[in-house]
């Protein structure tokens, strides 16, 4: 045993395969002395196939229990006929909210070797290093009432946009705290010119500023135009700080920003345990790609960051996670590129396991 322990959930789809590009990093540090007491249980699909519901509640004690649960990915077009309640979807959502994990930071960081691959401009993405901090237990996502009833013979759907002060005061000091570890500013983003929600919103973001954190530059952005700011001149942001369903959103656009979807880490926190340690989720934000799924095309790099997000977030080995960093950026600047990141011509793509293995040569160089 160690005090390192951590629960991977690989889940469905190219879950299981970027794990695997995981496991070999982290075995690469148990050599080094740095080692994990890893334990491994479904999730999604894979769990609803195993036991009938998503995640089983063993799976969940377990996760409440480990310093940190890395996951890959769920979900599936198999999946699609089940029943809303047992889809694998819901597994990830249940871990987010019975772990309160309220802040999901997402950042977007545009590596040198990867700028003229943007689908922007490389002086609009080059050098660029901004932090989404989007708000994940609670919103359109977990409000309530919600559902399909009939009203007269049609058929109504209904999700229900709900903040309470706390909720929103929580996860702005999260992104405030942040901000003063960065460049110092905080871009609060909502709808307040249509949402109720978006006014308290906005009002509890500026309060929390006001009283504890007035150091800190803060603006108020309304989401769609965040949006198209985010496209125009992404490098004007430091942290962005925003509801469930419009991180949700701006997290994807973010990640076209860097490159790739396979590139993009998330880190999902909540309140300190008794070590001290945060109770933490890590996991790409790209999902489960059924297209590609099975072929040893998916990049592991989302992955691999969110690893080395857990080294620094719930581990304290921030130089551990320095080293997985610089030797992707390394390997990406020798010119290898999973098929997501192709753009140049006469480039051959690396597998998902190629990459895998010249990350773990890059680091063993270190
Ligand atoms: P997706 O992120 O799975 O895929 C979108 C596109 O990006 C696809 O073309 C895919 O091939 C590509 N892509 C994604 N990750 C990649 C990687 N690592 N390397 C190379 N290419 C990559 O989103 P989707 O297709 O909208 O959703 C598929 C399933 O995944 C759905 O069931 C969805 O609910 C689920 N999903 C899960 C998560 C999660 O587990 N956190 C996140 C998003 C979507
Ligand atoms: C994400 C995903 C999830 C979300 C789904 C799979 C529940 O899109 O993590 O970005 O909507 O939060
Ligand atoms: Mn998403």
């Amino acid at each position: 045993m160690t005090n390192r322990s951590l629960l991977i959930l690989p889940g469905d789809g190219i879950g299981p395969e970027v794990m695997a590009e995981v496991r070999k990093i982290i075995d690469w540090f148990g050599t080094q002395g740095i080692a994990f007491d890893v334990s491994e249980d479904l999730v999604g699909g894979a769990a609803y196939d195993a036991h009938g519901t998503p995640l089983h509640d063993d799976t969940m004690a377990k996760a409440q229990e480990v310093d940190a649960v890395l996951l890959g990915a769920v979900g599936g077009p198999k999946y699609d006929v089940l029943d809303f309640s047992v889809k694998p979807e819901r597994g990830l959502l249940r871990l987010r909210k019975e772990m309160d994990l309220y802040a999901n930071l997402r950042p977007a960081q545009c590596f040198d070797a990867l700028a003229d691959f943007s689908s922007l401009k490389k002086d609009v993405v080059a050098g660029l290093d901004i932090m989404i901090v989007r708000e994940l237990t609670s919103g359109v996502y977990f409000g309530e009432p919600r559902g399909i009833h009939k009203e007269g013979n049609e058929r109504v759907g209904i999700n229900t946009q709900r903040y309470t002060e706390s909720e929103i005061a929580r996860v702005a000091r999260s992104a405030f705290e942040l901000a003063r570890k960065r460049g110092n500013k905080v871009c609060s983003m909502e709808k307040a010119n249509v949402m109720e929600s978006g006014i308290l919103w906005r009002d509890v973001v500026q309060e929390v500023h006001d009283a504890e954190y007035p150091d800190v530059e803060l603006s108020h952005m309304y989401a769609d135009a965040g949006a198209m700011q985010l496209t125009r001149w992404p490098k004007q942001f430091d942290v962005i700080v925003t509801d469930n369903l419009f991180g949700d959103l701006l997290s994807d656009l973010a990640a076209m920003l860097t490159g790739s979807l396979g590139m993009l880490p998330s880190a999902s926190l909540g309140a300190p345990m008794a070590n001290g340690r945060p109770k933490a989720l890590y996991e790409p934000v790209h999902g489960s790609a059924p297209d590609i799924a099975g072929q040893g095309k998916a990049n592991p790099i989302a992955c691999i960051l969110s690893f080395a997000m857990a080294l620094r977030y719930s581990f304290d080995l921030g130089d551990a996670a320095d080293k997985v960093e610089k030797a992707v950026e390394a390997v990406l600047a020798d010119g290898l590129r999973t098929a997501d990141l192709l753009g140049e011509e006469g480039t051959t793509p690396v597998s998902t396991a190629e990459m895998g293995d010249a990350i773990v040569a890059k680091l063993a160089a270190s």
